[in-house]
């Protein structure tokens, strides 16, 4: 159990790190954006050691007949995750401005798109990644709250709301004290103002000051960032959910 609730908690972290990551204006913009992708990165080769031994079984099984489908289908999406998420990183530190501000010498418009439907696809992947574990989540959040008789566990629930408020409150004190530099984010700006040369007026878009992601990508106080990610996270996982339960359903009534 014990090894099941650090997994949750990591698991818990990722997820909520990953959606902030999807709005780079987020607390302080960059500099936050940056190390906490580094971050990231470390934490998912920390889940990937925690679930070893099921990658070194599953992958000795691939050509076995015996392994079902849904770990086959596992093992492949998670070889997909791998891969976007290795694409999201190195994408990310060869447009870095903060943490390695000279790796690629300057603005790059092919990377940092690539970088954007890296962050895109793996967004869609993990939802898909979540809903495949989404019985054992439930097991294990079960298991916490409540005790094998089914009755509620007082002190784990009050601890959890307090962590909860805390968690809130301080994610709406940063949006509301920290804010992100403008201008880590206008030399790009710039840059396409100075391509323009001297053509006649602008268009209003690449008007100097103005931030061209601020329409992209909506708010980005964290909590709305949290709950509009989680929103469509949820759209995944229904689907997904309900699909792989009818078919261990349908699989279960062969046997
Ligand atoms: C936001 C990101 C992610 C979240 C929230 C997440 C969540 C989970 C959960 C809930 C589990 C089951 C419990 C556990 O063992 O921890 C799991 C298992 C696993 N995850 Fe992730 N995961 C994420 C990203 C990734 C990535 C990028 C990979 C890359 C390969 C990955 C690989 C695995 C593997 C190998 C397992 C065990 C095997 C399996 O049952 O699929 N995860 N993940
Ligand atoms: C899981 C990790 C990460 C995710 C999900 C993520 C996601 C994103 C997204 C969605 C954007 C906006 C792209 C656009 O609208 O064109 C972005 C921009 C950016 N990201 Fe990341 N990122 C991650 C990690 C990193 C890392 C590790 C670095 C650098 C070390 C980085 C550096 C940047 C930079 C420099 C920008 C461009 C900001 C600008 O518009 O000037 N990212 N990221």
């Amino acid at each position: 159990m014990k090894k099941n609730i650090v997994k949750i908690i990591l698991d818990v972290s990722l997820a909520i790190m990953f959606v902030l990551l999807m709005n780079p204006r987020v607390f302080n913009g960059l500099p936050f954006h940056e190390v906490t992708g580094l971050v990231i990165g470390v934490a998912i080769f920390v889940h990937i050691a925690l679930n070893y031994k099921w990658v070194v079984n599953t992958a000795k099984k691939m050509f076995d007949r015996s392994l079902s489908g849904k770990t086959r289908f596992s093992f492949l999406l998670n070889i997909l995750l791998f891969i976007s998420m290795t694409g999201i990183i190195v994408t990310g530190i060869l447009i870095s401005k903060v943490v390695f501000p000279h790796i690629a010498g300057g603005e790059n418009h092919v990377l940092r798109e690539l970088h954007d439907v890296f962050s895109n696809a793996t967004l869609v992947l993990v939802g898909v990644h979540i809903a495949l574990h989404w019985h054992w989540i439930m097991g294990v959040w079960r298991k916490i709250f409540k005790t094998k008789e089914g009755h509620w566990r007082k002190g784990v629930l009050v601890a959890f709301a307090l962590v909860f408020a805390l968690f809130f409150g301080s994610m709406h004190w940063l949006a509301v004290h920290v804010k992100p530099s403008e201008e880590a984010f206008k030399s790009k700006f710039k840059h396409e103002v100075a391509h323009v040369g001297d053509m006649p007026a602008p268009p209003k878009k690449f008007r100097e000051g103005e931030f061209p992601h601020k329409e992209r990508h909506g708010s980005s106080h964290p909590l709305l960032v949290i709950f509009g990610h989680f929103t469509f996270w949820a759209v995944v996982i229904v689907p997904v959910y309900y699909i792989e339960k009818r078919m261990r359903h349908r699989r279960q009534v062969r046997v």
